[in-house]
């Protein structure tokens, strides 16, 4: 089979290889993958920013993918050579809270993930696909769209009566905004270009911010709920971000933590947080059961996964770099035949 594999850290160490066919072993299936998705933790895993535990030589990145069971080991039950199937990021968890066990195995980061034609799976770790879903749509699922189901429907619990904050166009936030919108929520939506946020209102934002325009966005979103401040803040930019999200949060809000893609580090007013009552809740993805519930809330709400290219296997690098630019508008995905 043909995979992208990252021989040593960096994005010019990828390369397109030929590799053994792998055989499913008990309870496990192969799978032909069709379908991957990028998402920014890749960029981190592709620089050796994943953390101390990563796989830093010959990884095949990407942990999202999407294809067809070809092939059952011995005692799987659940699937049959044919069925169209969606992967899950933490092959271990299942469902309930997370528990260091289940977050010690994750794909493309810690083992091998999607970016091939083959690869084994637990029966356990990967759920069908409904058939108004293409595989490119489902790849675009197990990390950013649980996540943002994790923060704003499974954490938050945000409903008719509630407004949330999102940041940026990227798919954490654009799937944040369609959860939000779909459960009857106001959406208020920030980002770096009109444009964005001219396609974020088309999506269901209901108020729009640049906030290079406007360095001051936290106040501004506070005024926009009549000076009282959104229920919760969908965190996904970090260092630069997180001033103003406290900024922008009501008396007894949240602030879901999510992501870093302006930085890692930051200062904490400390009596601002704990006058406010302000609930910051860490997000680590999810469970199988988060992504049963996104794709049954797919369903039911006709959510489509935002797209914004899809290019074939052998251009993951450049695929990875428009990531890291931050020009895209939803996920980039990958082909893969
Ligand atoms: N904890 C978890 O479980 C978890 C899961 C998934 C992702 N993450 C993290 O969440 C973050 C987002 O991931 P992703 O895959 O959705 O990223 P992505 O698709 O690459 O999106 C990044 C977007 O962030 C926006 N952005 C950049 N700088 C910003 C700033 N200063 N303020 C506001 N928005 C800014 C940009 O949109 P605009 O141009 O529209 O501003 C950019 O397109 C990453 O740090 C990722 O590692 C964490």
């Amino acid at each position: 089979m043909k995979a992208m594999v990252m021989e040593s850290v960096g994005l010019d160490n990828l390369r397109l290889k030929e590799l053994p066919d792998p055989k499913p072993g008990p309870g496990e299936v192969l799978v032909r993958l069709k379908a991957a998705s990028i998402n920014y933790r890749d960029v981190l895993a592709l620089q050796g920013g994943y953390g101390s535990r990563q796989k830093s030589s010959n990884l095949i990145p990407l942990s999202d993918g999407a294809g067809e069971v070809v092939e059952v080991g011995p005692g799987a039950r659940r699937f049959k050579p044919g069925d169209r199937v969606v992967n899950t990021f933490f092959p271990n968890w299942l469902a309930g809270p997370p528990d260091p066990r289940f977050l010690m195995r994750d794909l493309g980061g810690l083992e091998d993930g999607v970016a091939c034609e083959l690869r084994v799976f637990s029966e356990d770790a990967v759920l069908p696909i409904p058939p108004s879903m293409s595989f490119v749509q489902a790849s675009t699922l197990p990390c950013a769209a649980v996540t943002a189901w994790s923060a704003v429907r499974s954490h938050a619990q945000i409903g008719p009566e509630h407004t949330v904050l999102t940041q940026g166009s990227g798919g954490v936030a654009i799937f944040a905004l369609q959860f939000a919108h779909a459960a009857g929520a106001r959406v208020i939506a920030i980002s770096s270009a009109a444009e964005k946020l001219e396609r974020l209102r088309s999506l269901g934002a209901q108020d729009g911010i640049n906030y290079r325009e406007d360095p001051e966005w936290g106040k501004t979103a506070q005024k926009l709920t009549g000076n009282v401040g959104v229920d919760l803040v969908v965190e996904t930019a970090g260092a630069e971000t997180l001033k103003q999200s406290i900024r922008a949060t009501r008396l007894g809000g949240m602030i879901t933590l999510i992501g870093m893609v302006s930085g890692s580090k930051a200062e904490l007013n400390l009596p601002i947080l704990s006058m406010s009552s302000l609930r910051l809740h860490g997000i680590a993805v999810g469970s199988r059961q988060h992504l049963q519930e996104v794709l049954a809330a797919c369903a039911t709400h006709r959510i489509e996964p935002v797209i914004d290219r899809v290019v074939p296997l052998a251009q993951l690098p450049e695929a990875i770099r428009h990531v890291q630019s931050g020009a895209q508008f939803g996920k980039v995905c990958i082909e893969i035949d």
